[in-house]
């Protein structure tokens, strides 16, 4: 089988198109012919060894969303037939209850195995039925993104009709964010470093918009769209530069879900108001197959359709990663298998 894989060392440059042999599912498992894939912040991070503290072994298939056919199953299998589509959990190793470090530690794309490859055999466990009415691409995008902005909205925190919600930027957890946020019916301002974009996520759904370039300060801007009560939820994706803003824009006794750190990794906030204003901060890590099951059902239920912006073949996998480099995207960059 074709696969795109990461050779004999660690950086760009070694990622490579290769050829495996095809694997056969044994006892438990399932064969996956890939249709989709899509690119999440952090496949750009792994070819570099992940966060600085990535033990992968290599040759590694990266990517950890994407969507196929179950084209034969082994012996003992019942959770899914040959012609189901699924998706493969982020997690193959977390299926309910409370995160562990065995339950975290067996992601695909890093250091399991990930999505591009012809094919995939996985446990029955590790994979769900993905909704009818999406696309393939649109089904591949949901593993990671989606259930990360589902976790840190539904599993981690419990919105009420008309909570007030701020999210950061219009990436691919961004866009999602908005999407459940919406869903659950709560008002949703978006910062984002493009007033083309906020144009996009209002016509998404979105509320209010700041603009986080020409408005640094943006949490005093949010003092009149939430009349001076502060955000129930802040879905946090900046990290360093963005931290100390969501702790002047959060309500006393809101959460702020600790997701991304994409404006850098390190802690320079005032801590004070975490006590003073008993901000509860949850750290999201994608979230377990409970999660990613009742998400898929309420995307089929409301028949929500994930955002792609592009769509690149599958040789074509070093671009599409420059292309989400370059920060142009709104929404999910697939890959068609
Ligand atoms: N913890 C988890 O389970 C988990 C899961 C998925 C992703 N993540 C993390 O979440 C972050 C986003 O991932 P993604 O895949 O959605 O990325 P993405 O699709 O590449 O989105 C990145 C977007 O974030 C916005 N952004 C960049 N710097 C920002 C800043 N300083 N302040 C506010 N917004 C900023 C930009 O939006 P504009 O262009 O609109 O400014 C950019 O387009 C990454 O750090 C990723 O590692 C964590």
């Amino acid at each position: 089988m074709r696969v795109f894989q990461i050779q004999d060392d660690w950086g760009m440059d070694h990622l490579q198109l290769a050829t495996r042999p095809d694997p056969r599912p044994g006892p438990g498992e399932v064969l996956i012919r890939m249709k989709a894939a899509s690119l999440n912040y952090r496949d750009l991070l792994v070819p570099g060894r992940g966060y600085g503290s990535f033990t992968g072994n290599l040759p590694l298939i990266p990517l950890s969303d994407g969507v196929g056919e179950v084209v034969e199953t082994g012996a003992g299998v019942t959770r899914v037939k040959a012609g189901d589509r699924v998706c493969p959990c982020f997690h193959q190793g977390w299926i309910a209850g409370a995160p562990d470090l065995e339950r975290l530690t067996q992601t695909l794309g890093g250091p399991r195995d990930g999505t591009m490859a012809d094919l995939m055999c996985l446990s029955q466990e590790g994979v769900v039925k993905a909704p009818a009415h999406l696309s393939d691409e649109e089904a591949a995008t949901l593993p990671c993104a989606a259930l990360t902005a589902w976790s840190a909205l539904v599993t981690y925190d419990a919105l009420a009709p008309g909570s007030r919600v701020l999210v950061q930027g219009t990436g691919g957890v961004a866009l999602f964010a908005i999407q459940f946020a919406k869903l659950l019916g709560a008002h949703v301002t978006v910062i984002s470093s493009s007033d083309a974009k906020l144009a996009r996520a209002k016509a998404l759904g979105a509320d209010a918009g700041i603009n986080y370039a020409t408005t640094p300060e943006w949490a005093k801007a949010t003092r009149e769209i939430t009349g001076g009560r502060g955000y129930d939820h802040i879905v946090e994706l900046g990290g360093e530069k963005t931290l100390p803003q969501s702790l002047r824009a959060i309500r006393p006794g809101g959460t702020l879900s600790m997701i991304g750190v994409l404006s850098g990794p390190s802690l320079a906030a005032p801590l004070g108001l975490v006590v003073t204003r008993q901000v509860r901060l949850q750290g999201i890590t994608v979230g377990h197959r409970d999660g990613f099951e009742a998400m898929m059902r309420a995307v089929g239920e409301h028949g929500l359709r994930p955002v792609i912006d592009r769509v690149f073949g599958f040789a074509a996998l070093k671009e599409a990663m420059a292309y989400l480099k370059s920060g142009a995207h709104f929404g999910k960059v697939c890959i068609r298998h």
